[in-house]
């Protein structure tokens, strides 16, 4: 039996590595979030880990509050770079591998063709800045560990764009949403899939360090996933395009394009990724109780 540590298991990738734990019967799973263990606490990690044998690491625990990260940044500093210090540690001292994953906003978003992983960072956001410093700090620990960097994550657990966007459109009349951000959903779903897999067929056992992109295939604005979303939901709200500087809410910058590349995972992983429309569709109909 493998033992395997998921952080922040009670956020949207966590609550969907639960939802599949059944599946995985040589797994022994140990879900945490922060009222059981503290990331950012060196000595309950180092008890955690230790005291249950733990063989693989999930880190889905972040500060992911990117607007808020803008003003509260020494909070989203000590939980997603501080915190992967102490995380490394415990791993290498307790023979772990580590899955840590991270995001597209440590890119600033000025190529026009998909980033891959050896692209130059430059976060342009204190979030971005603050998961490049948690995967710096895991490469030169030297633990062994798999960096997956995702973008655009949606789940039915949680909050997120997808949920946000169907509750409005069935409310409103219309809606407008920027369309000059340009980059790929990620079903937290089809992430979690991804990350047991590399498990179970032992792809992981020969890596020392890697990072890897990982979203949905296909390529999008945030328009047309909202376009998408009420048409598949059967919604008469209309969408309207707006540019980012229309609206107004947003404290950080984004990256105006993140598209990643998956070729490394795909080619060296062996690991099949689902197109977003499709994966759209499933969560969709789960939210809507049609399966
Ligand atoms: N969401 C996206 O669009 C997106 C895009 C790219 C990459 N990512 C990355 O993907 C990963 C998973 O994201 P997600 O959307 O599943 O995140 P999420 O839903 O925000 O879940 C994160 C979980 O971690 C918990 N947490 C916060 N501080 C903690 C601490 N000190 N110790 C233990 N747990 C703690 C959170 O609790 P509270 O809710 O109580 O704070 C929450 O339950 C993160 O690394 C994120 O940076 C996300």
């Amino acid at each position: 039996m493998k033992n395997i540590l998921v952080s922040g298991s009670n956020g949207q990738l966590g609550s969907e590595l639960r939802e599949l734990c059944n599946f995985y019967d040589s797994f022994n799973f140990y879900f945490t979030d922060i009222e059981d263990l503290d990331i950012s606490d060196k000595h309950q990690l180092d008890f955690y880990v230790k005291s249950n044998k733990i063989d693989y690491f999930i880190n889905c625990a972040a500060y992911t509050a990117v607007d808020k990260a803008e003003t509260d940044i020494t909070n989203a500093f000590s939980i997603n770079a501080d915190s992967l210090k102490y995380i490394s540690e415990v791993c290498i001292a307790n023979k772990v591998f580590l899955i840590h994953i991270s995001t597209d906003y440590v890119f600033d978003g000025s190529k026009n063709t998909p980033y891959n992983e050896e692209d130059a960072v430059c976060p342009i956001s204190e979030y971005g800045k603050s998961k490049l410093q948690g995967e710096e700090y895991v490469k030169a620990s030297g633990v062994k560990a798999l960096i997956i960097r995702t973008s655009w994550l949606y789940s039915s657990y949680g909050h997120n764009f997808v949920k946000t966007i169907l509750k409005l459109s069935k409310e409103r009349d219309s809606l407008t949403v920027v369309f000059d951000q340009t980059g790929s959903l990620t079903y937290a779903k089809d992430l979690a899939i991804a990350i047991l897999d590399l498990i179970n067929d032992n792809k992981l056992e020969a890596v020392s360090f890697d990072i890897v992109n990982y979203s949905n295939e296909g390529v999008s604005s945030w328009y047309d996933v909202a376009f998408e979303i009420a048409n598949l939901s059967g919604s008469k709200c209309i969408i309207n395009p707006i540019e980012t500087h229309e609206y107004p809410n947003a404290v950080a910058k984004r990256p105006t394009y993140s598209v990643l590349n998956k070729r490394k995972i795909k080619n060296n992983y062996g690991i099949i990724i689902p197109h977003w429309s499709v994966s759209l569709k499933a969560c969709l109909d789960k939210l809507l109780g049609l399966y």
